[in-house]
């Protein structure tokens, strides 16, 4: 085992996360808190895995449940082909592999959502088998030991830390190994401030030797954002809403969102009663910026307004909890309801 190994090894035992509701757990709990942390933090993740757990301890009851109760339940988390793609693999799981979760890293990338990073966590953590995890933490504790001073996201540089990450495998303590070089790269070797005098390996750590640990990991600049402008109608009658269910490829695929102005006629635009304009909101994806405006309007009789009842429904602020919905809905109806 490598010098590196064995101090992250050590390291973790006395200083890194070993209460972790997802740790010594099954595969399918591993694979689940893997998903939701590929794109979100821990603290965020906890209540919405403890909840998802919940619901769903099996595989079998996720299967056979319909997908509307698993994005209900990843309502707010965002990155929703996540929660489609997990379905979509406990589906597979039940049927091809009689529920038990493939050990093989062939097959595991195979399924919907589970790329090589996923795969080498639910590897390692799970069976404490030969697995890589390839997240931003773990590529910044490479990228600095190693002195890489390429872009961290081109592929030769990619190359080249995955192959360290491959000589730095150790036998026998994989789970124990892929915990501690993730919980090094969230505890210690943070991407601004490090505590390098706190690190179990900043004797041999190459960026510290060249006081280079702020430059590294390097970035390619990102382009802007392209943005969009989105326009809700917000629209009460007594104590139900209208929220309309989106069909549309792209963000936001099977979540129920507030109707947009284009969707009505203007005959059924002037029975509506304008109320207020609610505060704008800006809400960030990962490649857009969206410009959200709101306006909040009523209608005393719900029945004259000619809606989509394939797509549409009234519902109640108590009722709407349990519908599959972005964060910003989510927000509108808590803040302003
Ligand atoms: N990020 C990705 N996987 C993680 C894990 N198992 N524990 C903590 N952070 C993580």
């Amino acid at each position: 085992m490598t010098q590196f190994s064995k101090k992250i090894i050590d390291w973790q035992k006395q200083k890194g996360r070993n209460n972790l509701p997802w740790q010594m757990k099954s595969a399918y709990e591993v694979w689940i808190s893997e998903i939701m942390l590929q794109q979100t933090q821990v603290e965020t993740v906890i209540p919405y895995y403890l909840k998802f757990i919940r619901k769903f301890p099996e595989i079998k009851k996720l299967a056979s449940s319909p997908e509307e109760a698993v994005m209900s339940l990843w309502s707010g988390l965002g990155y929703y082909s996540r929660a489609r793609n997990i379905h979509k693999t406990a589906k597979i799981i039940f049927k091809e592999y009689s529920g038990e979760f493939p050990r093989d890293f062939d097959d595991l990338v195979k399924l919907p959502g589970i790329g090589p990073s996923t795969a080498g966590a639910i590897l390692s953590l799970a069976f404490n088998a030969p697995g890589i995890i390839l997240d931003g933490n773990v590529k910044r504790v490479i990228a600095r030991y190693k002195g890489i001073k390429n872009p961290i996201d081109d592929n030769q540089t990619q190359k080249e830390i995955k192959s360290f990450a491959e000589t730095f495998l150790p036998e026998g303590s994989f789970r124990r190994y892929s915990q501690g070089i993730m919980d090094l790269g969230s505890i210690l070797c943070r991407p601004k401030n490090p505590s390098c005098n706190l690190c179990p390996v900043s004797k041999n750590c190459l960026a510290l030797k060249n006081e280079l640990q702020e430059i590294i990991p390097c970035k390619n600049p990102t382009k802007p954002k392209k943005e969009r402008n989105i326009n809700w109608l917000l629209i009460s009658s007594n104590n139900k809403i209208l929220l309309r269910r989106n069909e549309n490829e792209g963000i936001w695929k099977n979540l129920w969102l507030f109707p947009e102005k284009g969707v009505f006629s203007n005959e059924n635009l002037q029975l509506l009663e304008e109320k207020e304009s609610l505060p704008d909101l800006i809400h960030n994806l990962s490649h857009r910026k969206l410009n959200i405006s709101t306006k909040k309007f009523s209608i005393k009789n719900k029945d004259r307004l000619k809606i989509d009842r394939s797509h549409s429904v009234w519902v109640t602020k108590s009722d709407s909890v349990k519908m599959g919905m972005p964060k910003p809905i989510k927000e509108i109806i808590n803040n302003y309801l």
